[in-house]
């Protein structure tokens, strides 16, 4: 839908919210509106939030959803005194959000050489941007094998994720496309799980490679990571060790790193 912008949203778009799930007291998910001839690569970010005081207040998000899908849909922690997160959180279906319509980003199929595995690392909410890469056909079109990992403090955090790949088993087309391609590995680090650890842990010793079938190897493995600050840097450092390249839009690689959204 293409809605008129007021003077103030010169260049942004004001999108009605479809759809708001909230998952733990830390993290929910909303849908909203896909502007009209808005596209975006599997993996993009955007601009998106409120108008507070008739200024937009914006942050980085990922967008979760696919680029074929009609809505748009972000997942987001909530922070208490975070500036935008303490009055998003509040959102309902019906309520309005901005969304400046540039999408931008590194964890994209085109920042990385070609591959036959593709490792998806995440933490907490940086799960979003793969939940669009793992719904993309493109993704299974360029690789034999993707693995997603999910890591989070407590089990309920990983309900997102453990939702999000079971719809697409359940979905007709998706499933026939992915079919046995996608291995989802979701870890808990501070509650009891049937599979525990850090994902830099199960690199080192050996859990991820016996997961996916063999460890990280640059000549067939790319590897996408979203996460903390710390969670992407002993990711980049694994992957550096491991003897690849990271990638950029200009310049294709091996691995390419984002960090989530964190305010
Ligand atoms: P841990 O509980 O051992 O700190 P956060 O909410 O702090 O971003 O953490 C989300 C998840 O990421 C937690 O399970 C956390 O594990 C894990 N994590 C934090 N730092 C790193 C890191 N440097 N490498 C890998 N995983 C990390």
């Amino acid at each position: 839908m293409n809605i008129e912008a007021p003077k103030a949203l010169k260049g942004m778009s004001l999108l009605g919210v479809t759809g708001v799930h909230h998952w733990t007291d830390r993290t929910f998910s909303f849908t909203c509106e896909r502007p009209q001839g808005f596209r975006f690569r599997s993996g993009e970010f955007v601009m998106i939030g409120l108008m507070v005081d008739d200024k937009p207040l914006l942050r980085a998000y990922s967008i979760a959803s696919p680029n074929w899908a009609e809505e748009l849909e972000f997942y987001s922690i909530k922070v208490a005194d975070g500036p935008l997160t303490s009055r998003l959180q509040h959102l309902k279906p019906g309520d309005q959000v901005v969304m400046r319509p540039k999408p931008v980003g590194t964890l994209v199929h085109d920042a990385l050489r070609p591959g036959r595995r593709l490792f998806l690392f995440s933490t907490g909410t940086g799960i979003a941007p793969f939940a669009s890469v793992i719904r993309d056909p493109e993704t299974y079109e360029k690789f034999e094998q993707v693995i997603l990992t999910h890591t989070c403090r407590e089990v309920r955090e990983l309900d997102y994720g453990l939702d999000l790949v079971a719809a697409i088993r359940g979905d007709e087309l998706l499933s026939e496309l992915v079919g046995d391609k996608l291995l989802h590995i979701a870890t808990t680090t501070r509650q009891e799980s049937p599979r525990m650890g850090r994902m830099t842990d199960w690199i080192r010793d050996g859990r991820l490679a016996e997961a996916a079938g063999g460890p990280l190897d640059p000549d067939t493995d790319r590897v996408m990571i979203c996460g903390s600050m710390a969670m992407l840097q002993e990711h980049k450092a694994l992957c550096l060790e491991a003897g690849m390249e990271e990638g950029s839009n200009s310049e294709p690689g091996d691995f390419v790193i984002e960090k989530a959204f964190v305010d």
